[in-house]
């Protein structure tokens, strides 16, 4: 059998890693950059990581969610601690589609209503809802066009507020940082008017931090900066560091029921020991101030570089917007450098490291980056 071809891929399979480190199958050494789309958040192989999922994979890897399973106790615990929403409830599944998926879900439920709010070139996944109200239509299906979303411009609190005036609004989806369509951020202003104006109209406010979560701004999550509560926040991406693992985060103010939501596969043994590692390591190693401290260092050395037409985004969620004549750079630094890096678009190289990653790490590749821009 042949694979389904869906992906255009490198000429490159990675086969060992460590941390920041990647070897291919002939041996040659990467630095990786980009955590294979900012899922790996404590570097690749960890050995904390490995014990913990080792030693789960030996004991139980797996048991339904029609039995009593601590580990997802312990999992939510432990998130609520770190993440500040202790007061709420977490629902398990494998993938940000996913969450996203339920969270539009437990938002439709809670308020009654269908149609959800999401804004310009936003990206939220594959899946039918989610799909939906991700603004590119070349991966959406006529299945998945169902009429119950509208487009909004980021940062237009007018044109949101004449659009969930005209009723029938379960939620609003938006990022924390938008991530695939480029690193865009919302202002503060918006995300405090957004947030004031859910509440007046009883709209369900849902934040996507499945690519901007999990500490990589430099907050736990990136709707943290503007100074708001979620009612309902998705995670994934980071979250397992590799292992598939999503979550949704629910206010106290939207109750379950039995059977609303499930999932075989969610919240299983081996992923919940995945994830609570990672939330271990986070913590331990005081993850979320490396990624804003080295943010900071590839701000102030990128920043007013002159192949960089803008610097976009926070601690290391990093846009980079190329100035006409670098578009390319990307490939170079990948080609002749070995770094693995992001995009969006061809003008656009996102940086996604892994929050271990070091002062000397980051420092190489300024280095080659000055070298191939000179
Ligand atoms: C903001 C955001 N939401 C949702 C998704 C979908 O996640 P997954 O690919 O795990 O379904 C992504 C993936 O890139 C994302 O960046």
């Amino acid at each position: 059998m042949d694979l389904f071809e869906v992906y255009k891929l490198w000429d490159i399979e990675p086969v060992k890693g460590s941390d920041t480190t990647l070897w291919d199958k002939d041996g040659n050494i990467y630095t990786d950059l980009y955590g294979g789309h900012a899922v790996i958040s404590v570097g690749h192989c960890h050995p904390h990581y490995v014990k913990k999922v080792q030693e789960q994979a030996a004991t139980l890897g797996f048991y339904s969610n029609a039995v009593q399973n601590s580990l997802q106790k312990e999992l939510a615990a432990k998130l609520g601690k770190l993440c500040g929403y202790d007061d709420y409830a977490l629902f398990l599944c494998n993938s940000g589609a996913e969450a996203n998926e339920n969270a539009l879900k437990v938002a439709s439920f809670h308020t009654g209503k269908p149609k959800v709010l999401a804004f310009n070139k936003a990206f939220h996944g594959r899946t039918s809802g989610a799909v939906a109200a991700t603004d590119n239509p070349k991966i959406q299906a006529p299945f998945n066009k169902t009429g119950n979303i509208v487009f909004a411009p980021l940062n237009d609190l007018a044109a949101v507020e004449a659009e969930l005036s005209k009723g029938d609004f379960a939620a609003v989806i938006i990022e924390g940082i938008q991530g695939v369509a480029g690193i865009y951020e919302p202002t503060t202003e918006f995300m405090q008017g957004l947030r004031e104006l859910c509440d007046r109209l009883s709209v369900v406010l849902i934040l996507d931090e499945i690519q901007s979560g999990y500490g990589r701004t430099g907050k736990f999550f990136a709707h943290q900066h503007y100074g708001i509560k979620a009612d309902i926040i998705t995670t994934a991406k980071g979250m397992g560091n590799g292992f598939p693992i999503g979550g949704v985060i629910i206010s106290p103010s939207i109750k379950p029921s039995y059977g609303m939501l499930g999932t075989t596969f969610g919240g299983n043994h081996l992923a919940c020991a995945a994830a609570t590692a990672v939330l271990e390591i986070i913590e331990e190693e005081n993850l979320v101030e490396n990624a804003a401290r080295i943010g900071e260092y590839f701000r102030q050395e990128l920043s007013s570089d002159k192949a960089v037409k803008e610097y976009r985004g926070k601690g290391l969620m990093i846009g980079l917007e190329l100035n006409e004549e670098y578009i390319g750079l990307r490939d170079r630094l990948l080609f002749e450098k070995h770094f693995f890096t992001g995009a969006a678009g061809a003008g656009v190289i996102r940086l996604l490291p892994s929050l271990t990653v070091s002062q000397e790490t980051a420092e190489s590749f300024v280095k080659a980056w000055k070298e191939l821009t000179r």
